[in-house]
């Protein structure tokens, strides 16, 4: 069989039991990766796990994971570590976006996205980078469109990515000469469960806005690069300027 670009790497995606998470994970698999899958709903992920272990032959653990919970955040990377040996590489994608107005948000909405879009990315990225330095690996988040242009209708989900993409692009040129390469990944509307009122694959019909698919294959790309960083990739829907 022809070697994968992945083959014996290791890798863990958070979020991975819906949407970019979830085809993040094929596509990692498809590749050679085994990966860590780490989200709240464990069936979800023993259900994605055993698709993936079946279709290509990889390795997989599901971990139940609150990427708000340091003590779990924790124990996620060292149960990785204990089957695989190390960490390639770390996804970052677990994040959500909940009210909208400033003025009319609530202070549990304020925190959910606080406490998942940025210390979720804070708390994985701290436990992961030691062992990224050893492997040389890749760490990628995800961050958007609204973490690059102001976003009237949710300012602080906008902040919270404009902040992911800060911390990210700094961690980066901290890092770049112990080894490690930082992405990011910038999509617009998306179809998948995101959304507060109203999911965006409820919202958007098959065709009008970008694949979950398609976010995940510009993921695989950027953790594969084992020279190169992938910086920033912006993956928007097609007609996103229109009326601008
Ligand atoms: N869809 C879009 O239009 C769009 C556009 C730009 C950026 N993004 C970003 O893309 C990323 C993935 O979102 P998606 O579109 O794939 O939406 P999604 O289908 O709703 O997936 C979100 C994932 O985050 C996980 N998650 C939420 N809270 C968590 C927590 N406390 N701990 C661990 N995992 C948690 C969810 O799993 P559990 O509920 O099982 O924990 C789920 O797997 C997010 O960072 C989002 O901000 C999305």
């Amino acid at each position: 069989m022809a070697a994968k670009p992945l083959d014996g790497k290791s890798a863990i995606v958070t979020g991975a039991s819906s949407g970019i998470g979830s085809e993040t994970v094929r596509a990692l698999a498809r590749d050679g990766a085994n990966v860590a899958l780490a989200a709240r709903r464990e069936d979800r992920l023993e259900e994605i796990a055993d698709e993936v272990e079946h279709d290509h032959g990889v390795e997989t653990l599901a971990v139940p994971t609150d990427v708000t919970d340091e003590g779990v955040v924790g124990e996620l990377l060292t149960e990785t570590v204990e089957a695989f040996g190390e960490l390639d590489v770390l996804v970052n994608n677990a994040g959500l976006a909940r009210g909208g107005d400033v003025a009319k948000l609530s202070t549990e909405e304020y925190r959910a996205m606080m406490d998942v879009n940025v210390d979720g990315t804070f708390l994985a990225t701290r436990a992961a980078l030691p062992l990224l330095e050893e492997s040389e690996g890749n760490l990628v988040c995800i961050g958007s469109f609204a973490g690059q242009y102001p976003r009237p209708s949710n300012p602080v989900y906008a902040a919270t990515k404009w902040w992911v993409r800060g911390f990210a692009l700094s961690v980066a040129a901290a890092v770049g000469e112990e080894g490690v390469a930082v992405s990011v990944i910038n999509p617009s509307e998306v179809r998948t469960e995101f959304g507060d009122d109203e999911s965006f694959n409820e919202r958007f019909a098959e065709g009008e806005v970008t694949e979950p698919v398609e976010i995940a294959e510009a993921v695989a790309f950027a953790a594969r690069q084992e020279n190169s960083t992938v910086s920033e990739l912006d993956l928007y829907r097609r007609d996103k300027f229109s009326g601008f």
